[in-house]
């Protein structure tokens, strides 16, 4: 069973071939080779789908038009789908660079941009694919494409990511599901975060600047989310040297000048004196998956959390390990304040619900709930073993040091964060798609 966001990717980078039917007539031939699959990688898509490959020229002042469409069918238990598309030769112009698209065909308008389905119940959406532009005749390059992520109506996140295994170099459904959460913070429509995280959130930005340190940015999908989407927040991604060049390139394919910055900082190696007290807000998407780096990981958190500042966390379940993550936290000190569990696929998974709600409030940690739901017959260690088994989901967490907590928090509330609601759909309006021609 896949669990998560289904990823199209290109198993092969588009090629152009220009082919001649007879004297008079000649056709480009665009050939790739797609796959859908996990973030990981780890499995394939395990039903059919109706996917839509797209041409796109680049013209004069780069618009994008759209030249060319194919529907392709992938049918378990595919493993790869060849996509070919032909065009009129006499319809092209070598000179512009064009790009193709490949994501799932919707019934009712096709998705150029990806976030608007993520949410639907009861079905899996498909994140589309972007080549990096081409020229016909020309040899393409294999190494990177892009994901494009409405997060507000007026913008769209442009994500460049390797089509390589690096874990550094890819981006992951936790980094994309926190960016749609927080680009739902205005939207009072959309229960895609608790009311208590958007009222966290909104409380950490809602200064003049905010300095928001990333750890393990990667492609830096989460960071560059808030620089993108707040113009108070300066944002330092951080993560070994390897991810230098996909973050470098993701900061300047969205334009955010000196906003946003890339700085290398290994969680193994003495953290600068500086990053104590230099950050407003701490981000981290998917770190949690190996837990060989949980002691270190642990102990830059440790460091860099203060009584001012707070540590945003997206983290989408793997295995059994991670909960030694929230034990060390614990054991600092560093306890969950609220949480949002995001719905990535469409089963509800009720009882692990439950068990989550229990955990708070044999706690105490959540002051705010007005009615704690009834304890259920686990053991304090089991119900943390269980609130982590929430297969399919991201679950984004709040953290901040226990003892700053309880005083700040209020003592009661309204609209307690409803454990058993399946996550809503927010509604991301599609960018007006081009016709095709
Ligand atoms: C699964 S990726 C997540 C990337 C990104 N946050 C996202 O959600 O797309 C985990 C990231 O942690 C980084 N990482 C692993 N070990 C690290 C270490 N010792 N110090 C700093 N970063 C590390 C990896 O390089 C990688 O970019």
């Amino acid at each position: 069973m896949m669990g998560g966001i289904t990823h199209c990717r290109f198993l092969k980078a588009p090629v152009t071939k220009l082919e001649a039917k007879s004297p008079k007539s000649a056709v480009w031939t665009i050939t790739a080779v797609v796959t859908l699959t996990t973030d990981l990688g780890e499995t394939f898509y395990e039903d059919n789908a109706t996917l839509e490959a797209i041409l796109y020229r680049n013209g004069p002042g780069s618009a994008e038009t759209a030249v060319l469409s194919k529907t392709v069918d992938w049918t378990f238990p595919m493993r790869a789908l060849k996509v070919v598309l032909q065009v009129d030769a006499a319809k092209c112009n070598p000179k512009h660079q064009y790009f193709l698209r490949v994501g799932e065909k919707d019934r009712k308008a096709v998705q150029d941009v990806w976030g608007q389905y993520m949410m639907v119940q009861g079905r899996t959406s498909v994140l589309p694919i972007w080549s990096l532009p081409f020229r016909l005749g020309q040899k393409t390059k294999e190494l990177f494409v892009e994901r494009r992520l409405q997060i507000r109506d007026d913008r769209v996140l442009k994500v460049v990511e390797e089509t390589g295994e690096s874990i550094a170099r890819h981006i992951w459904d936790a980094g994309l599901s926190a960016s749609l959460v927080l680009a739902s913070l205005d939207n009072e429509r959309s229960n895609l975060a608790s009311p208590e995280l958007r009222k966290a959130i909104r409380a950490c930005l809602n200064r003049d600047h905010v300095n928001i340190l990333e750890l393990g940015a990667g492609c830096g999908t989460f960071g560059i989310t808030f620089a993108t989407l707040f113009e108070n927040c300066l944002v330092t991604l951080t993560d070994l040297g390897l991810a230098k060049e996909i973050a470098d390139l993701n900061l300047k394919a969205n334009s955010l000048g000196d906003r946003a910055k890339f700085v290398e900082l290994d969680w193994t190696e003495p953290l600068p004196e500086h990053y104590k007290t230099s950050f407003g807000l701490v981000i981290m998407t998917d770190c949690t998956y190996n837990s060989a780096y949980f002691e270190p990981l642990v102990g830059v958190i440790d460091a860099v959390l203060n009584n001012n500042n707070r540590l945003l966390m997206a983290y989408k379940r793997r295995h059994e390990d991670e909960k030694e993550f929230f034990e060390l936290m614990e054991a600092k000190g560093l306890e969950v304040t609220c949480r949002t569990k995001v719905a990535i696929e469409g089963d509800t998974e009720t009882a692990q619900h439950a068990d989550l709600a229990s955990l708070r409030s044999n706690r105490g940690l959540f002051p705010w709930t007005s009615t704690p739901p009834k304890p259920r017959s686990l053991t304090k260690r089991h119900r943390s073993i269980a609130s982590a088994h929430c297969t399919g989901r991201i679950h984004i967490s709040f953290l901040l040091p226990c003892s700053q907590k309880v005083a700040q928090l209020p003592t009661t509330a309204s609209g307690a964060f409803n454990d058993t609601a399946p996550t809503k759909l927010v509604h991301f309006k599609p960018v007006p798609y081009c016709t095709v021609r």
